[in-house]
């Protein structure tokens, strides 16, 4: 898939996140917080979402709806990313997060996103991608699947909570 801004019926437009527009527009962020608790996950504070990691704010991208004046543009969907700490995974990329708007799922926003995520990341050198989820969660375990994301291990997270972690060796798309 090579990414594009078209869809159907909707003015999406899709941007790397910066440290200045993530001030901006926090509050659209935050908005979109509730999904996580509904999935069980703990949703993240400012801070988490400010936090600098290394090479994030060149991995994270944001999808808008864009409105006629600007001014009501609505986040609908994000990937927040940074490169995996640790010498041993140094040509690893990470996906702290994302997320689509329960009414935008499945249009392709989520694989969009994981599409300039995964070319990012390839642009910084960095040749495989790992995230986890929750094993309850079916929706992202298909779509991660979906996108050629294999399960390499199960973990158990500080907060007794039980994820895949899933691994990807990063191709260009096309
Ligand atoms: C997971 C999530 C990001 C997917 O986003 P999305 O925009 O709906 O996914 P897309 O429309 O881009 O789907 C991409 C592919 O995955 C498949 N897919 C996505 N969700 C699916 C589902 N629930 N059931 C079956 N297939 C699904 C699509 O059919 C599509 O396949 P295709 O390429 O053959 O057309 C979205 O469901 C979400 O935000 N969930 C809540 C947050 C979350 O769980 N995030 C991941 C936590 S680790």
């Amino acid at each position: 898939m090579s990414p594009s801004n078209e869809s159907a019926g909707i003015d999406k437009s899709y941007e790397l996140i910066t440290r200045s527009c993530m001030l901006k527009t926090l509050d659209l962020f935050l908005a979109l917080e509730s999904i996580w608790t509904d999935l069980g996950e703990k949703k993240w504070a400012e801070d988490n979402f400010l936090l600098d990691l290394p090479l994030k704010w060149n991995l994270s991208f944001m999808c808008k709806n864009r409105s006629d004046d600007s001014i009501n543009d609505s986040i609908i969907g994000y990937i927040i990313a940074s490169q995996k700490p640790g010498t041993q995974n140094g040509d690893m990329s990470n996906v702290n997060k994302i997320i689509v708007d329960n009414a935008y799922r499945g249009k392709g926003v989520g694989k969009h996103l994981i599409a300039l995520y995964e070319q990012a990341s390839l642009e910084q050198g960095l040749k495989k991608s790992q995230l986890k989820a929750l094993v309850d969660n079916k929706d992202a375990n298909t779509f991660y699947k979906r996108l050629g994301y294999d399960i390499i291990d199960t973990v158990n997270g500080t907060d007794d909570l039980i994820r895949y972690l899933y691994e990807k060796r990063l191709r260009l798309w096309i």
